[in-house]
């Protein structure tokens, strides 16, 4: 059975091997331990018969519900954790407030764009050289998306 709560301390050595894997460049321990001191920082680790498989990290600013960081194991993939992760944060934004939900994407992350777009979010501007990729000294743009809530 999948479980989703929201991430703690002892779990960020797992949530950098989750990253470490899924994201470029990918969150280190002192990216994880910052969250856990903001007050409006919103996150769900998913749990897969005791095994931390995903995690998901948004931030409520104001009326917006920003999607910082999400991930899921390889081998746990196209099973819908991720969908779970980001339906359960953006009722909890919803909950507190929230209109929509916004993110960033790296503009050739064609996995990433599908998965949103599946939610709902389009595709509304780019920031570009926003992305410093590991060992590359090319920037990438970044997609900006949205969606108003509720999902
Ligand atoms: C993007 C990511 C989080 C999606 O996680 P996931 O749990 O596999 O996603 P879901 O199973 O909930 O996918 C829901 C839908 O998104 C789309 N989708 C997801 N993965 C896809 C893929 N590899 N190819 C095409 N569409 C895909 C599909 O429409 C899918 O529905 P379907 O399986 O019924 O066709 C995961 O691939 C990942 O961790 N990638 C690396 C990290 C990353 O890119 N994070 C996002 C940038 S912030």
């Amino acid at each position: 059975m999948l479980t989703l709560r929201p991430l703690q301390r002892n779990d960020i050595p797992i949530l950098t091997q989750i990253d470490a894997v899924s994201n470029d460049p990918p969150w280190n321990e002192d990216n994880f331990s910052r969250e856990l001191n903001w007050t409006h920082s919103l996150s769900r680790i998913a749990i897969w018969e005791g095994v931390p498989i995903g995690f998901g990290i948004t931030w409520k600013v104001c009326e917006e519900a920003q999607i910082l960081e999400i991930a899921v194991l390889p081998d746990y993939r196209r099973k819908k954790v991720a969908t779970h992760i980001v339906r359960e944060l953006a009722m909890t934004a919803e909950k507190l407030g929230c209109k929509k939900m916004v993110l960033e994407l790296r503009c050739d992350n064609r996995v990433a764009l599908k998965f949103y777009e599946n939610l709902g979010f389009n595709v509304v501007g780019k920031r570009k050289n926003f992305y410093a990729p590991k060992g590359s000294n090319q920037n990438i743009d970044a997609l900006l998306m949205a969606c108003a809530l509720p999902l």
